[in-house]
Formats: structure tokens, sequence, C-alpha cells
């Protein structure tokens, strides 16, 4: 079969500021909630690698874009540090606005567009102190913070995006212990993330009034949810697990509403959120233009057995995670690889979203130990890395060909990056980064990347 993918078709990398930049304490950027967090917690960070240095971007990237360039890709996604724009939250930092400005106008030279994302996880410390997602005047400077950005890049960016995952903040800080403010708090979570879809919006309003040439989206990662079996309970349970994790930020900022189940849920378990009608207004008519969609693994999900759930777990009320005994597993990351997913999502949003535009904002797969796959040059052979993309992609021309409207790939990531609490310690890039030096490394997949993007279908040989 003739895998040719449309006309324009984006073929890229995706990364961030606070993962790829470095320059943690320079440039005039003020501490963000990692930054801060290492200080207190180094021990909690793998090997012990802080946010400073990550991969040098900010005194590399003349270099690393020439990379990209000729790596084949013709886009580029990345984020802009909020600290780093706006340190105290009013004064502009000119040293990052020439920095940001510097690195889009570097991409478009070499043909390749920036998509620039507003928020990737780093809030800055300053609001972190104030309650964070949680407090409404951090909302209320976020629309601050995006128009600055679209004032400052607006002539440099046609692609906006306003969010990556807004809901892994919130599921890894109020449900977990892997961001901060590291509670359980079911109540807290979902006011937090009723605020960072509020930030979302009123990102996307501001951006609407300041009649800015190009469009606007968000980006989320879908986990498609699959019940252990065909029982009532278990799809049942498939559906709160969409419902919760999915649903939740991709309905309203598509079709402008809430799941009517989060409602449900809301008053079963007397949760008391503020917001107001004119908010929810808000909400309904500041859709975006376009999705973005990190995929890198599926949900499998059953009934719960537990009606007796403390009161910090409510979640598992609703379902309970179900490990599928057929899954193939990424044995270097331990997470499954079902490729089949990216179709699923195709179709959801071709059916049930009205075929809005969107594009896989991440896919890729994270190797621990990769130097074992070293030949004598020094150059990583990820043919696992090449088959992963290969299957996803054969599942993803499938979902176009059916019709949905989708219009990139981006793999993550161009070059090892920094990552939250895992550090290096699974490498995601095409590029290999040796720590060390700063030495960047063609890995055997930034070559069969290459063809892909200059074809324009998969290649049939490697
Ligand atoms: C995503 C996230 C990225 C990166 C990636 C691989 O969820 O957006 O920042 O960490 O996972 O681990």
């Amino acid at each position: 079969m003739n895998h040719k993918f449309p006309d324009r078709f984006l073929w890229g990398t995706a990364a961030s500021g606070p993962q790829l930049e470095g320059a943690g304490s320079v440039g005039g950027k003020a501490m963000t909630v990692w930054d801060y967090w290492f200080l207190l917690e180094p021990e909690k960070f793998y090997q012990k690698i802080g946010p400073e240095v990550t991969s040098n971007f900010y005194d590399q990237y003349k270099e690393d874009i020439l990379l990209m360039k000729d790596a084949g890709f013709n886009s580029f996604r990345t984020s802009i540090s909020w600290a780093r724009l706006l340190p105290d939250g009013k004064t502009i930092n000119e040293e990052a606005v020439f920095f940001y400005r510097d690195v889009f106008t570097s991409l478009r030279e070499n043909g390749i567009e920036p998509i620039v994302n507003l928020y990737h996880f780093d809030m800055p410390y300053r609001l972190y102190f104030k309650g964070g997602w949680e407090n409404p005047e951090v909302v209320e400077e976020f629309k601050e913070y995006a128009q600055v950005s679209f004032d400052c890049f607006g002539d440099l960016v046609s692609r906006w995006v306003t969010f990556n995952e807004p809901i892994v903040p919130i599921e890894m800080g109020y449900l977990n212990d892997k961001h901060l403010p590291a509670v359980h708090n079911m109540t807290r979570a979902m006011q937090a993330g009723y605020y960072t879809l509020l930030a979302h919006v009123k990102a996307v309003s501001a951006f609407r009034q300041s009649k800015q040439q190009g469009e606007i989206g968000i980006i989320l990662n879908l986990t498609p949810s699959y019940p252990k079996s065909d029982r009532d309970e278990d799809k049942k349970a498939a559906n709160w697990a969409d419902v919760l994790f999915n649903r939740s930020f991709l309905d309203p900022v598509v079709l402008g509403h809430y799941p009517a189940e989060i409602k449900e849920l809301i008053q079963n378990e007397n949760i008391d959120i503020q917001y107001t009608e004119k908010e929810l207004d808000l909400i309904k008519n500041n859709t975006v233009d376009f999705l973005g969609v990190n995929y890198y693994q599926p949900r499998r999900v059953q009934a719960s057995r537990n009606e007796q759930v403390d009161s910090e777990k409510i979640l598992e009320k609703y379902f309970q995670p179900y490990e599928w005994p057929k899954a193939k597993m990424n044995p270097h990351r331990g997470w499954e690889i079902y490729e089949k997913g990216l179709y699923d999502i195709a179709i959801n949003i071709r059916d049930n979203y009205f075929n809005i535009p969107w594009y896989v904002a991440e896919n890729g797969m994270g190797v621990e130990g990769e130097e074992k796959f070293m030949n004598e040059s020094g150059e990583v052979q990820d043919n696992y890395r090449i088959e992963f993309m290969e299957d996803h992609l054969t599942w993803l021309h499938k979902g176009i060909s059916e019709g949905s409207n989708c219009f990139g790939y981006h793999v993550w990531t161009f070059l090892d990056n920094w990552s939250w609490l895992n550090e290096y310690k699974n490498r995601y890039g095409l590029f290999r980064l040796e720590l060390e030096t700063q030495e960047r490394v063609k890995k055997k997949s930034a070559y069969w990347f290459k063809q892909l993007a200059k074809t324009n279908q998969l290649p049939t040989k490697w």
C-alpha cells in the first residue's frame, strides 16, 4: 500500500522550554516551580540532575536549528518560558524577547514553521506561591502573559498553543506526587483543572480580540480507554476514565461545554467548585481552531471492585486500571505500545468533534540505556524507534484515508531532553545528547525521518 500523506503535511518534532533551553537562572529568567523543587528536594530528581542546564538550547539554538533542517523537519513546536518573558509578572524581559525572536526567525529562515506553546508545566514560582491554578488571579496573569506573547511574537508565529497536556499537572500534582503541590485532593484537583481551562479560554479570547493573524489551539494527551470486557460495568468504568482524563478538557475546548458526567460526579461527591455562568459562556464562545494530540499509550480499564475507598482516592470508585495480558510492551520504558490507538483517536475526532483540524503533537519512544545500541561511530541504531513511528503512522494514515482531518505528525523529540523527575533516564530524541559534553549525535531514526519528510510517505526500505 502507498502510504502517501496529504500535501503540506507537517513533519517535525516537539520540545519545550523547560526541557530544552537550560539557562535556568540566567538571561533574566525568574524561578519556576521546578527550579524551586530542585532546590528543596534534589534527591527526588533522577541522578540529582536539575533544570538549570538541560540541553543548553539557549546557547546552541543556531546549530540545533541546522540539525533540524538536516533531519528534514518543516515544523517544530516549543514553548515560551513565562518566567523568562515576564520575570516579575509585569516587566517584559528584553533578553527573552531577543532570544525567542531570534529562535523563531532562524527557524523560519531554515524553512521550519515554529508552533509556539505558552505553558508546558512550568508555573513561575512566584505564582505557585500564590496558589498556582487554584487562584483566579493566576488566570488573569496568564491572560496578560498570553497577550504580551502575541504582541511580541505575533508577526513570526502563525500557530499558537495555549497549554501542553493541561491535565498532567492536575493529575500528577493533585492526585499524585510527581508535580508540586504533590497532594491527593479531588476538590483541589477539580478547581485547579477548571481554572486551567479558564486560563486557556481567556487566552483564546485575547487572541481573537487582538485580531492576530493565524490560529490558536491546545495540545491534549488523549489516552483512549479500553474496557476489560463487554460487561456493562467495565464499559461504564471505561467511560468514566474517558470522561475524566480525555473529555474533561476535550469537550469544553472543542464543543464549548463539559460532559454531563462531570456535573454528576461533582454532585455525587459533594465537590464544591467556584464558577460563574459568565465563565461558562466564555468557554462556549471560545473554542479552538485546531487540536494537537499527544499519544503514547492507551488506558486499560475495569470496573471498580471496591466501593469503600478513602476520600483521597475517589476515582477508584469509578474505575480501576487493568493489565491486558496481550499488551505489547516497550520493555525499555514499561509502557504499553498500542498503535491502533492513534486510529481510534482519528476516528473519534472525525465523528464526535466536528472533524476539527488536528495534528499528532507528540508520539515517541523512550528508551533507557540507549548506549547499548550504539555502533562504532557512536550512532544509536534505534530500529525500535523507527518501527514505533512506522507502525503508528500506518494507523494514522488509515485514519486520514477514512476522512480524519489530520495535518501533521510531530515526534517527541528532537534531542534527548530533561524530563521532570526522570531527567535523562529515558531517551526520546532523534539526536542523542552526550550529557558530559553537550555534543549532539545523530541517531539512525533521524536519517529515516528525513526520508519520510522529504518524500511525504513512509520509506519502504531502511
Ligand atoms: C509528555 C510530555 C513531555 C515529555 C513526554 C515524554 O507527556 O508532554 O513533556 O515529558 O511526555 O515523557
